[in-house]
């Protein structure tokens, strides 16, 4: 391997929305996940020393870390290994405009960042592969058992079809949605919601098993609907969705109150997406102007923050609290 290095790398990603399959995806199902423009950046520079750490969660030394991101010190650490480099002499600075547990994907795309920088700094060419053996690192500390997904859709540029321990596909869409996404401004908790869903998933198996099926026939659909271009169709499987998300236990009244609020704006659907207990939901405008109208509505009712864009372009709107 190279003994050189850069003076200073950059890694980027950025956010990932879940359209339909979350928690069952975790079972094995299917999920349809897409990226959602917020994007993060990893910096990393020499400096002499034990390694230095900056975000804004924690500025400080990597083996000062808190508990809760002793997962990106060790995606750190088996990074360098596997780069066959000491564990030492950076600095790694993070900017990052996702939501902190949120069910956007922060923590997948944070570490993909990391991975990124840390093998660009070290001028080594990066496999897909070995990015998400990588990432897997930090995610196994962050949620105990994850499906993949998120680091899978926080590298991806395209809506993508989902099966753990797959390969993923991407999907062709033949109609340009709209998509609006509300924070409550609560943090979920993505561990405790999938083990929840496995609590609930032992005490009442035909129950959730028969809701995971559901699942699995509504991502079916939903590719349908996305190949064919049927947004109506889609909206109508996020609705049944989210009632199957109800039924794994994982939405709350707020965000059920959140998803009434959109669909009597007029969204062709809505739903939770992520981890649940809290972060966000997702609501499909008619168009754009119509998405503005639905995240507006949504803003009035109390969420913290409101976004929306149309999968034609890249840009993004944000709808805020005075
Ligand atoms: C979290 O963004 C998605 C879940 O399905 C967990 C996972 O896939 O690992 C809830």
């Amino acid at each position: 391997m190279s003994l050189k290095s850069n003076k200073k790398a950059i890694g980027e990603s950025h956010s990932k929305l879940i359209l339909v399959g979350e928690h069952a995806v975790v079972y094995g199902k299917p999920a349809i996940a897409m990226p959602f423009p917020l994007k993060v950046r990893a910096t990393v520079k020499e400096s002499k020393g034990p390694i230095k750490f900056k975000s804004s969660l924690y500025r400080g030394y990597i083996y000062e870390m808190p508990n809760e991101m002793r997962g990106i010190e060790e995606c750190i650490k088996e990074t360098l290994n596997y780069l066959n480099k000491p564990i030492r002499d950076l600095h790694i600075t993070i900017d990052s405009l996702i939501p902190i547990g949120r069910g956007l994907g922060s923590s997948a795309a944070i570490s993909i960042t990391i991975v990124r920088s840390l093998f660009s700094f070290y001028r080594q060419k990066l496999s897909k592969d070995i990015l998400f053996s990588l990432v897997t690192v930090a995610e196994t500390y962050a949620h105990g058992n994850p499906s993949g997904l998120d680091m899978i859709a926080s590298s991806s540029e395209y809506p993508i079809w989902f099966k753990k321990g797959k390969e993923s596909m991407t999907i062709k869409i033949r109609e340009p949605f709209h998509i609006v996404v509300a924070d409550t401004g609560r943090t979920g908790n993505t561990r405790r919601a999938v083990t929840n869903v496995k609590k609930r998933y032992d005490l009442e198996k035909s129950n959730i098993q028969k809701s995971l099926a559901k699942i699995e026939r509504i991502a079916d659909e939903s590719k349908y609907a996305l190949v064919n271009g049927d947004n109506n169709l889609l909206g109508k499987l996020m609705n049944l969705n989210q009632q199957e998300l109800i039924n794994l236990g994982v939405s709350d009244d707020n965000l059920n109150k959140l998803i009434n609020v959109a669909i009597n704006a007029g969204a062709l659907g809505a739903k939770l997406t992520g981890g649940g207990l809290g972060g966000c939901i997702i609501a499909l405008g008619r168009d754009l102007e119509h998405s503005k109208v639905v995240a507006d509505e949504l803003v009035k009712s109390g969420v913290e923050k409101s976004w929306y864009f149309s999968t034609e372009n890249e840009r993004l709107y944000v709808s805020l609290n005075d």
